[in-house]
C-alpha cells in the first residue's frame, strides 16, 4: 500500500521525509520519492545577470525518486542540494504501471509548478487523461496519479478565481475511485493542500511545523497530536495551522486527538500482529478489488479482453495455483462451471508441468498467485505457453514476475500482505473468481439479467457482511480458547464449502503447527472417520445451501464418534446447534458466495488458536511469503 508523508515547518524537511518514509516501509512498497520546494540555484552567482538573480530567487520543486528501497533513494540524494522546509514524500506500491523510477511519485504537471503524491486508485483516469491530452497536456508515466497534477494545473489555468485549495476541491468532484492526495505548488509556497476519498490520511501538529501522513508511525517521532481527515474533505496545511474544509468547501472545526500508541503498535494499527490486521482489512481489500469492476450495480469486467470468438471457442479453462491460491482456484472451478458452463480443470502448480497436460490455443489458462513469484506457478505458465495457451495471471503484485510472463494480468487490490500467511489476498482472489464466472456467463447469455443483478448487488454489500463477521471475532476467540489444546482438527465442507474447509485446515496447520486436515464431508466415511475420537475437533462448514441436510448427516456421524463439533452456520439456523458444541453464525448470502464469509471466521479461528499456543503468526516456522525455489 502506498505511503504518504508531507511536512511544512521551520526545519529542513529532507530527513523528516526520508525518516517518515522509512517508518512506512512496513506497508510494503516498490519505489519511493520526495519533492521539496527549493530556491532555484544558480551556481555562477558572482557573474549573474539581473535576470539570473531573479531566476535564483525563483522557487522550484525538486523531485528525486527511485525504484527499489528507500536506501536506493538516499543514495541518489547523496551530494544533491535539496534544502527546503516544505515537502512531500511517497512510497509507491504499484497499481498502474511498472514499479520503475518514472512511475514513482511525486508527479509533476506540465510546467513543473505542481507536484502531487497519491495513495489509491483513480478509476476514471483514462477518460481524464484523454481530455487533458486534447488540451495539450503531455504525460510521461503509465500511472493514474499523473492526471492529478495536470488536472490541478488545468483547473487553475481555466478558473481565474481558483487557488490550489479550490482546485483540489474541484478535482475531488471530478475523480472516481479512491485517493489520499497531497499537492505542493511553487505559487503556493506556504501551504500544502490535501484531499481525501476513501484512502487513509491524517494531519499531525507540532510546534516545529505540521504534517500529513497516511499512517501515524510516519510522524510519531515528531508529534502525538493528530487530526482526522474524512472522505471528500480538503485540507490547507500551513506552518502553524490545519484548516479542514467539508465537501461543500466550508471551513470546519475538528478536535485534535492525542495518540497514545507506541511506534510498533502504530505500524500494526493497534493490532497485535500483521496477520490480524490483514484479516480485519478484508472488507477494504474486497471493495478495492471490485472497484471499477462493480460500481453502483454496473458490472464492467471488459479488462478480461476476451473477444466473442475466443469465448465461443473456449473449450476449457485450466487454472493452476499453489497453497491458498489453489483453494481460490477450486472456488473458481465451481462458479465458472455453474454460471458459465465451461469445463474447468484445476491443477497444483508443482504437479502440472510433470503430468503431460493437455492444453492448446482454445483453452484459457489462468495462473493465480498472490506474490506473483511462486516458482512452481511460473514454471506451469511457461509449460502452458509453450503449448500455445494464452495465459492470464491473477496476482496482487504489480510488476511481479508473473505479470511480465503472462499474456494478460488481472490484479487483486488487497494491498500488500506482510504476514506470511495469505488472508486478505485470498478473499480478493475469490472475488476475482466470482467476477470471471459472472462475466463469462453474461457474455454467453447464460444468466438472466435479474439473476446477474442479484449477484452484483450482493457482491456490492459483501464488504459489509464480512465486516459483520469481523465484528463478532470475540466469539471465535472464545471457541479457540476452549479448543486450542486439541491435537487433531478435521475441517469438513461440501461443494462451495469444501475449498474453505481445505483453506481453514491449511491456515491452522501453518500457523499453529497442529495437525489439521480438510475434507469433502462425504469422504469422511471412506477413511478419515477412523481418526475421530474425543481429542478431535471437527470444524463443519454448513451454510444454508442445497447440501445442508447431507452436511448435517455428516456432522451427526462424527458426533456419534465422540468428536467435538464447531459449526459455521447461517444466521437463524437453530438445527445444527443441536449437534454442535460450538456454533458461529454468518450472515445470509447466495449459496455460491458463502465461501468468502466462511473463510474469515476460519482465519480468525486459526489465528486465536495459534496465539493461545504462543506461535509467531506473522512468520511461522519454515515458511516464506514468496516460494521461489522448487
Ligand atoms: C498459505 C500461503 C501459501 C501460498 C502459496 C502460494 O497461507 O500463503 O500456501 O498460498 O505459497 O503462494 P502464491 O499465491 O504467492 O503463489
Amino acid at each position: 500500500m502506498c505511503g504518504i508523508v508531507a511536512y511544512i515547518g521551520n526545519k529542513n524537511c529532507k530527513n523528516i521525509l526520508i525518516n517518515g518514509l522509512k517508518r512506512l516501509e512496513y506497508r510494503g512498497y516498490d519505489s519511493a520519492g520526495i519533492g521539496i520546494l527549493i530556491k532555484s540555484c544558480n551556481k555562477n552567482a558572482e557573474s549573474e545577470s539581473h535576470e539570473a538573480g531573479l531566476e535564483r530567487n525563483r522557487l522550484e520543486i525538486k523531485v528525486v525518486k527511485q525504484s527499489g528501497k528507500i536506501n536506493d533513494l538516499e543514495k541518489l540524494l547523496e551530494g544533491q542540494e535539496v534544502e527546503g522546509t516544505v515537502g512531500i514524500g511517497h512510497t509507491r506500491w504499484a497499481t498502474h504501471g511498472q514499479p520503475n523510477q518514472l512511475n514513482s511519485h511525486p508527479h509533476y504537471d506540465c510546467s513543473k509548478k505542481i507536484a502531487v503524491v497519491h495513495n489509491g486508485i483513480i478509476e476514471n483516469y483514462a477518460e481524464i487523461k484523454e481530455e487533458l491530452i486534447k488540451k495539450g497536456h503531455k504525460f510521461i508515466s503509465e500511472t493514474d496519479t499523473e492526471v492529478l497534477p495536470h488536472l490541478l494545473e488545468e483547473i487553475l489555468k481555466t478558473d481565474p478565481c481558483a487557488n490550489l485549495l479550490i482546485a483540489m476541491q474541484i478535482l475531488l468532484k471530478k475523480i472516481k475511485g479512491s485517493g489520499a492526495i497531497v499537492a505542493l505548488g511553487t505559487d503556493y509556497p506556504d501551504e500544502l493542500i490535501a484531499g481525501r476519498i476513501a484512502s487513509p490520511l491524517i494531519a499531525g501538529i507540532s510546534k516545529d511545523g505540521n504534517f500529513f501522513a497516511s499512517d501515524m508511525p510516519a510522524i510519531l517521532e515528531h508529534t502525538h497530536d493528530f487530526v482526522v481527515i474524512n472522505d471528500y474533505e480538503t485540507v490547507r496545511l500551513t506552518r502553524d495551522k490545519v484548516e479542514i474544509y467539508n465537501p461543500e468547501g466550508i471551513l470546519i472545526q475538528r478536535d485534535v486527538f492525542k495518540a497514545t500508541w507506541t511506534l510498533e503498535s502504530a505500524e500494526k494499527a493497534g493490532y497485535e500482529d500483521f496477520m490480524l490486521k490483514e484479516i480485519f482489512e478484508q472488507p477494504y481489500g474486497i471493495r478495492e478489488t471490485m472497484r471499477g469492476r462493480i460500481t453502483n450495480g454496473i458490472f464492467n469486467f471488459d479488462e478480461l479482453e476476451l473477444d466473442d470468438d475466443k469465448i465461443k471457442n473456449l473449450k476449457k479453462i485450466q487454472i493452476i495455483a499453489c497453497g491458498t491460491s489453489y483453494h481460490s482456484a477450486l472456488t473458481g472451478k465451481l462458479v465458472i462451471e455453474k454460471w458459465a458452463k465451461i469445463p474447468v480443470e484445476v491443477d497444483i502448480g508443482s504437479e502440472y508441468r510433470y503430468r503431460s497436460p493437455l492444453v492448446d490455443e482454445n483453452s484459457l489458462f489462468i495462473a493465480i498467485t498472490q506474490s506473483g513469484e511462486t516458482i512452481d506457478t511460473l514454471a506451469a505458465v511457461k509449460e502452458a505457453r509453450k503449448k500455445g495457451a494464452k495465459v492470464m495471471a491473477i496476482t496482487n503484485v504489480v510488476g511481479s514476475t508473473i505479470s511480465r510472463e503472462s499474456d494478460s494480468v488481472i490484479y487483486t487490490h488487497a494491498g500488500p500482505e506482510i504476514g506470511v500467511c495469505a488472508t486478505k489476498t485470498f478473499t480478493a482472489q475469490i472475488i476475482v473468481m466470482y467476477l470471471i464466472g459472472l462475466y463469462l456467463a453474461k457474455r454467453k447469455n447464460l444468466l438472466s439479467e435479474d439473476a446477474l443483478n442479484g449477484f452484483i448487488n450482493e457482491l456490492e454489500i459483501m464488504p459489509a457482511k464480512v465486516q459483520q463477521v469481523l465484528n463478532n471475532a470475540g466469539k471465535i476467540k472464545k471457541i479457540a480458547d476452549n479448543t486450542y489444546r486439541h491435537t487433531c482438527f478435521l475441517f469438513l465442507g461440501r461443494i462451495y464449502g469444501f475449498p474453505m474447509a481445505l483453506e481453514g485446515a491449511l491456515k491452522l496447520k501453518e500457523i499453529s503447527y497442529i495437525h489439521a486436515e480438510g475434507y469433502a464431508a462425504g469422504e469422511m466415511k471412506h477413511g478419515p472417520i477412523a481418526l475421530t475420537d474425543t481429542k478431535t475437533i471437527v470444524v463443519g462448514v454448513i451454510p444454508e445451501d442445497f447440501v445442508y441436510d447431507k452436511m448435517l448427516s455428516n456432522l451427526q456421524e462424527v458426533k456419534a464418534r465422540n468428536a467435538k463439533i464447531f459449526a459455521l452456520v447461517t444466521e437463524g439456523d437453530a438445527n445444527t446447534s443441536k449437534y454442535a458444541d460450538y456454533t458461529f453464525e454468518m450472515p445470509k448470502t447466495f449459496e455460491e458466495l458463502y465461501g468468502i464469509l466462511e473463510v474469515v471466521p476460519l482465519q480468525l479461528y486459526a489465528y486465536y488458536i495459534a496465539k493461545n499456543l504462543g506461535r509467531n503468526v506473522d512468520q511461522p516456522r519454515n515458511l516464506a511469503k514468496s516460494v521461489t525455489v522448487e
